[in-house]
């Protein structure tokens, strides 16, 4: 199903979580493809669909604030093509980490993000504490032109004190172990899209 290229990047990311915990690809989507996801998350926007993201959960509105100023929607099969075709390929991602890494990754949830300038999003883990089912993390960038004065680097707290940023750049997608990578998102001077992901494994609860 999966052309020579995209196998191989597919393969080079399943290498990439195995050897050191994260991947990132700066070619993951066609430019076609994220102009018509970013699109879609500015139409999503005008209209109102996309509110401030939560914390945790049950936190007040004050310290979400403090945490992190992004505003998200998320996302169900069936609701436009360009979000059809970000979960195919997502789809083939996930089957690839199980046959290389056998982590048992039964889906797939993602939002539409928007950093309003200014926000920003303080250290944290993407796994909540009373729930671990979050197993790996994906984002991927809607952001044409970016430049590095502008901020809104993702950053990232590897091994032995290592930091590294990564720029959010229409195309490009990281991924990451959720409960091993501490990351923030540093401020933004200009308005900054993404999807954000995680590929989950089955939860422990009895129904
Ligand atoms: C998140 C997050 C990173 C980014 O939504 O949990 O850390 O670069 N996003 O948008
Ligand atoms: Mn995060």
């Amino acid at each position: 199903m999966h052309n020579p290229s995209e196998h191989s990047l597919l393969s080079a990311i399943v290498d990439d979580l195995a050897a050191r915990g994260w991947s990132q690809q700066s070619l993951f989507l066609p430019a076609e493809l994220s102009r018509g996801l970013a699109a879609e998350c500015r139409r999503r926007y005008a209209e109102g669909e996309l509110n401030p993201a939560g914390v945790g959960r049950g936190a007040a509105q004050e310290i979400r604030e403090a945490i992190r100023g992004d505003q998200i929607q998320w996302i169900d099969p069936g609701e436009s093509d360009v979000c059809d075709r970000y979960l195919g390929k997502m789809d083939g991602l996930r089957q690839a980490i199980n046959q290389g890494l056998f982590l048992g990754l039964e889906d797939f949830e993602c939002h539409f993000a928007l950093y309003p300038p200014g926000a920003f999003y303080k250290r944290h883990l993407d796994r909540f504490r009373d729930d671990d089912r979050r197993m790996v993390s994906a984002v991927l960038y809607l952001n044409e032109g970016w430049q590095v004065d502008d901020g809104g680097q993702l950053r990232m707290f590897l091994a032995e004190g290592v930091e590294h940023d990564v720029q959010p750049l229409a195309g490009s997608l990281v991924v990451f172990l959720s409960g091993d990578v501490p990351h923030e998102v540093l401020p933004a001077g200009r308005e900054r899209l993404s999807l954000t992901g995680w590929f989950r494994r089955r939860g422990n609860d009895p129904f």
